[in-house]
């Protein structure tokens, strides 16, 4: 599952005690593991490998340039949803031809530079958006490849927050308008009309949503073949789990198990298929190291104070996410638990709350967790980081943006700085009046 393993009481990423590297980076800080980071990929790779599948990293998961870099280097394409992220799929070495970008509220420069970078596919998700895609296509003097975004109408019973497959969501066309989309751009010179993408939500723990949405898709795809339109590529989007907890999630080889026999004749015929796997990639392979700053008793409840909390790890305080933590170092060998989860059953252990220095009362990182004693100075790792982490950290309370660290065997790389009190404040240092003089009321 990951290379984040105790040895003599040490928790180790790779080959390196986290302490050492929470020694030189300092803390908040996430560290990566290379050989996790390419075991999920390449599992992904084999698992589907009949299928043959272009296998777009979904960059909003974990956008450090290095590690997408690291994934290019290993075969992967991009996912995108902005500018911002195509020119960091760009700076990370990555084919655009391999990318695909969605979103909803692709803005005109976004769609030109994905038209002029030749970005892969295109995916739609509304006639609005089609439209003027079409005009932007023509006035760039390029024939994208372009793939309608389905809304499937699947709940694949996530968060309501990362439900994006049912009809109420804001992503992609109704299956039932997308059937003459498809029949109005048959011949169509601006654009090339010719993909399917859906994406039903993230994590998703079971593969039977694939397979209902799968069976959907595949109506559609033969609907329109009787109308003498040829979808050439189908893009499934991401959303495959991560060992939140241990043993959580499906296998990589479980969800392809289940939609091989599906889609091996359509693939076999020629269609493309396309994964944006993200967090099923990156979550595992990542942890946030945080250092206790106090700990207190306050009422009926202990809490243990951290130096990061949801400006650096969101995901607990949004969603009510469950991240694993436990000591880096760890007083006795019997002190730690074989599965990783809320309340392992082991004597000596507390109930607390593992808060952040953030001043709101949605600062944690853990709630009324089983945790042995903490004292001080002791360092935490909060596991399965690695996606929807360092991307969605915020610099609210003007915190500092944490460092991130790669690394792979016995090396260890700060990929990222830690920000600087100064990186807070440059964008503000100068001052510009805005050239609005005629539109000042008289
Ligand atoms: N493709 C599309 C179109 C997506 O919207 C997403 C995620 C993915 C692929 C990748 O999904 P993944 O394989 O990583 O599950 N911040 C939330 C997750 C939001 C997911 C947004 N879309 C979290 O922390 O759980």
């Amino acid at each position: 599952m990951d290379h984040f393993t105790y040895r003599d009481n040490e928790l180790y990423c790779e080959q390196i005690p986290v302490s050492a590297i929470a020694r030189e980076a300092g803390t908040p800080c996430y560290v990566y593991s290379t050989a996790t980071l390419c075991a999920h990929l390449e599992r992904l790779q084999s698992a589907f490998a009949s299928l043959n599948p272009q296998i777009c990293f979904s960059l909003k998961s974990c956008a450090n340039l290095s590690i997408c870099r690291l994934l290019v280097e290993h075969g992967a394409g991009m996912d995108l949803v902005s500018g911002g992220e195509l020119e960091r799929a760009l700076e990370a070495g990555a084919d655009p031809a391999m990318c695909v970008m969605a979103g909803v509220g692709k803005t005109d420069d976004e769609i030109r530079a994905a038209l002029r970078e030749g970005v892969g596919w295109i995916n739609v998700e509304s006639e609005a958006e089609l439209a003027r895609l079409r005009e932007l296509a023509l006035d760039e003097g390029v024939r994208p490849q372009v793939a309608l975004r389905i809304n499937p109408d699947i709940d694949a019973h996530t968060h309501r927050y990362t439900t994006t497959g049912t009809r109420e969501t804001k992503f992609g066309v109704d299956f039932e308008r997308a059937v003459s989309i498809f029949e109005r751009h048959r011949a169509d010179d601006a654009i090339d009309l010719s993909g399917v993408h859906v994406h039903i939500g993230s994590p998703v723990l079971t593969v039977e949503p694939y397979l209902r949405t799968v069976e959907r898709v595949i109506g559609l795809i033969d609907a329109v073949a009787e109308r003498g339109v040829t979808i050439t590529m189908l893009d499934l989007g991401g959303g495959f789990g991560a060992d939140y907890e241990s043993g959580q999630s499906p296998a990589a080889s479980d969800y392809a198990a289940a939609l091989t026999p599906l889609l091996q004749s359509y693939v076999d015929a020629g269609l493309t298929l396309v994964l944006e796997p993200g967090r099923s990639i990156a979550a595992n392979a990542g942890i946030l190291i945080v250092r206790t700053v106090y700990t207190k008793v306050s009422g009926a409840r202990t809490f243990v104070i951290v130096d990061g909390g949801m400006n650096v790890l969101l995901r607990p305080s949004h969603y009510e996410a469950f991240h694993f933590i436990w000591p880096t170092s760890v007083r006795e060998r019997t002190h730690v638990p074989s599965m990783r989860c809320e309340h392992p059953s082991m004597d000596g252990l507390e109930r607390v709350d593992v808060v952040g220095p953030i001043c709101e009362t949605g600062d944690f990182l853990a709630l009324d967790r089983s945790l042995p004693p903490i004292e001080r100075g002791d360092l935490l790792a909060v596991f399965a980081a690695g996606a929807y982490g360092m991307v969605m950290a915020s610099r609210y309370n003007a915190s500092r943006l944490p460092a991130e660290v790669l690394v792979d065997g016995e090396d260890a790389c700060l990929v990222r700085q830690r920000e600087t009190y100064d990186d807070l404040i440059e964008h503000e240092r100068t001052v510009t009046p805005l050239a609005l003089v005629e539109d000042v009321a008289p």
